[in-house]
Parts: structure tokens; sequence; C-alpha cells
């Protein structure tokens, strides 16, 4: 919701008007106040978003202008076109994933929806949710939304950001009930070490913990960093759902496709809650994500190629300006310490905005337990990435000196 339609909805709702205690209003937040200082700007630079800017490949885009000349116009088999899942088992396998049948995935709208519908599906009240910290936001909304507590797991830029099972079991309770591992990171990008996949997994078997593992940005890795599937490991195929999705790899954010993957013992009643939430996925979509699995894969190693000559002019000029940071080996942001400036995270970020026109997010937006980083997202072409570092370097630099005095 833009800061506009906050401030709308604020002034058309009666007094009266009572909302459900679930819904736990967050607009005024740091993003707000960021949007509306934006919406007053021209030529703000944006590397807060997480949407490819980058158009989705023209055999997809034709692959859905196709399909709907044929009429896909309709709903489709609740679950996902039978071809569709056919190829996402495919690939999951190819991916080294696992072997799953057609009926174990379920196609949805966006990997937000799968996110939301295995919340709804498997958390009773009072259920604790392991989160890692700072980690995807939505997954705390999901969590909320179904009377889950959220639990996180700090971690930090020593470990390269990545989740351990040390940290995690400091967490455990009788309650713990989902453990859910995002990797690649958003926001810090980085890709947990199989090693640490595993002790997670051990550990989430031990103490008999569902995982729930979004690995949406498992195709876009850097400096050889290697995803390891959960649910390819021993153990964890029956206690993990993996989320996936074509909106980062295809840069297919507005087609609003993503699945999920798990036993029937899941998916059945996960695809109850789908049903009712979406009935299905768009029918278009679905055909331009098959196109997207069945066609030719070079159009994600050139959007690898990009985001990684983005990443690493990024991270030399963060080394230049003496910004910290843990080299991010997938997804496509950077997670910067901006503490060397003397400001929150979150002032930076507005100072920023207002000073120099580049808009970046701090990690308080995403869970994290102390407000010293921000999100650089790299969804800008280079010319622009490079603009965005110039005008930061002034801002940083005066920020420095004037602490040094
Ligand atoms: C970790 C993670 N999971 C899921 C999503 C949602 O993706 P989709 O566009 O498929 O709904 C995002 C979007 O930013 C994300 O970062």
């Amino acid at each position: 919701m833009t800061s506009a339609s906050v401030t709308a909805t604020a002034a058309t709702v009666p007094a009266s008007a009572r909302i459900a205690d679930r819904v736990k209003i967050k607009q005024s937040s740091v993003r707000t106040r960021m949007l509306d200082i934006a919406s007053k700007l021209t030529d703000v630079i944006a590397l807060g978003r997480g949407d490819p800017d980058l158009d989705t490949p023209a055999h997809i885009v034709e692959a859905g202008r196709e399909a709907l000349s044929k009429g896909a116009t309709h709903y489709t088999h609740p679950l996902g076109m039978p071809q569709l899942r056919e190829a996402i088992a495919k690939s999951i396998a190819a991916d080294g994933g696992g072997a799953y049948t057609a009926d174990e995935i379920v196609v949805t709208a966006g990997a937000q929806e799968s996110m939301f519908v295995a919340m709804l599906a498997l958390v009773n009240p009072g259920d604790e949710v392991i989160i890692p910290a700072p980690g995807y936001n939505s997954y705390h909304q999901a969590v909320e939304l179904a009377d889950g507590r959220i639990v996180t797991v700090p971690t930090y830029e020593k470990d390269g950001f990545a989740l351990t099972a040390e940290g995690v079991a400091k967490v455990l309770t009788p309650n713990s009930r989902i453990l859910c591992l995002i990797n690649p990171s958003n926001p810090t990008g980085m890709v947990i070490p199989p090693s640490e996949i595993e002790k997670l997994c051990d550990l989430a078997i031990k103490h008999d913990l569902i995982v729930i593992s979004d690995e949406i940005y498992a195709k876009l890795t850097y400096d050889n960093a290697r995803v390891q599937r959960v649910a390819a490991l021993p153990g964890m195929r029956e206690r993990t759902i993996t989320i996936d999705g074509f909106s980062k790899a295809y840069s297919m954010t507005g087609w609003r496709v993503g699945y999920f993957a798990a036993p029937k013992a899941f998916t059945t009643p996960m695809a109850e809650i789908h049903h009712g939430l979406a009935i299905c996925a768009p029918a278009v979509s679905q055909h331009a994500a098959l196109a997207a699995l069945t066609g030719p894969q070079d159009c994600v190693e050139q959007a690898r190629r990009l985001y990684d000559e983005r990443r690493k002019v990024m991270c030399a000029a963060l080394d230049a300006m003496g910004l910290s940071y843990a080299r991010p080996n997938g997804a496509f942001y950077v997670y910067a310490n901006v503490s060397p400036t003397g400001l929150t995270a979150s002032d930076f970020c507005i100072r920023l905005l207002e000073e120099a026109k580049v808009m970046m997010f701090p990690g308080s937006l995403f869970g994290d337990h102390c407000d010293d980083y921000v999100r650089i997202s790299l969804l800008q072409p280079l010319p622009k990435v490079q603009e965005a570092i110039t005008r930061m370097e002034k801002v940083v630099k005066a920020l420095v000196a004037a602490r040094r005095g």
C-alpha cells in the first residue's frame, strides 16, 4: 500500500470502523516515510525493491500471448496445470531437489501465496515458527496471520549472515514447530553453506520440526556457491515444504506464479487453503511458467551474470567507502553496515534519499535485531548503479568527515 492510499483510507473510514486484532498496521514505519519523501522527488534511483529491472524473456511473454489467444482465460486445475506440475517436478529433480510427483506440487499466485498457505495450514495458535533475522519480512506477517509465535534467530556479519544450527538450537522450546530457511537469503544475499544446512536438518529431525525451505533465489548464485536443496537430504523429504517461483530467476514478478512441493500429507490440506484463497494461479501465467521451465535457460544465466557484475561493482564501492558487508553469494542484494556514518540505518536511508535521491531500505524492515544495516538491491542497469554509488559516496564521505570533526 502506498502512503497516499494509507492517507486516503484513514480519511474515509468512519471512526466506528473495526479491524480485526490480527491486523498489525505497520504503515507508520520508515518505509512509509521514505515513500512519502520519494513521491515528492524526481530522479530517484531505487535500490530498494526486489523486482528485477529486466523484462520477462521474450519467448516466455510470447507463450503467454499465444495461450491467451488460444483461450487460456479460464480456471485451471486447482493444483495447477498438470503439464506445468510435471515440468516443475522434472526441474526440481534436475536441480538436485529430489523426486516429486505432479500431485505433490501446487502452483500458487507467486511464492508469496505458498508462504501464507503453508502457515495457515500448519500453524496452530501459539505454535512457534523460527525465522532468521534479518529475513524476508512476509514470513513474519504470515505467521502473525496464522496466530503463530514468531521466534527469530539473529544472524551476524561475522558468520556471513548464515543461519547456524547453534543459533537455532538456542531458541528451541517444546512449542517449536516450523523452521524457515530462506536460502539464498533476502535481505543479505547469503547462501547457507551446505554443511550448515545438514546440521540444521539434523536438528529439525531430532526436534521433529517441519522445514519450510524458500529456495526462490537458488538459481542466482555467485562465486561457485552451491545451494543444498533441503528436501534431498536423508530424512528431510517427509518434513519439508519447498517454496519456489519464477519471479526472480525469470524476471516474472508481475505474472504472479510460484509453487510449493511437499508430500501429500502437506499438499492436501495446503491445497484446500490455496483453493479458498485463489482457486488457482492465473492460467496465462501458468502457460508462461511452463515456457520458462521448458524453454532455453540462457536467459537465467544472462540475468545472473548481469547481477554478478553489479554485485562486484557495488562491493568494490562499499570497500572504497569503508562500509563493511558480508560478501553476498546469492540473490541480488548487498547488506551493508552503515554504522561508520554515525547514523542508524533508518536515518541513513532517509538522509540518502533526501540528499542524494537514492532509495534503499534499512534492515530493520526485515526484522533485523539492530539498526546498522541497509539492504541494497542491485536491480537497476549498471550505469544507474554507478550513478547511485557516486551519489552515496558523497553522503557517506560527508557524514564520516563530520563525525571525525
Ligand atoms: C525470499 C522470498 N520469497 C518469496 C518471495 C515472493 O516471491 P513471488 O513474487 O514469487 O511471490 C520473495 C519476494 O521478494 C522473496 O524475497
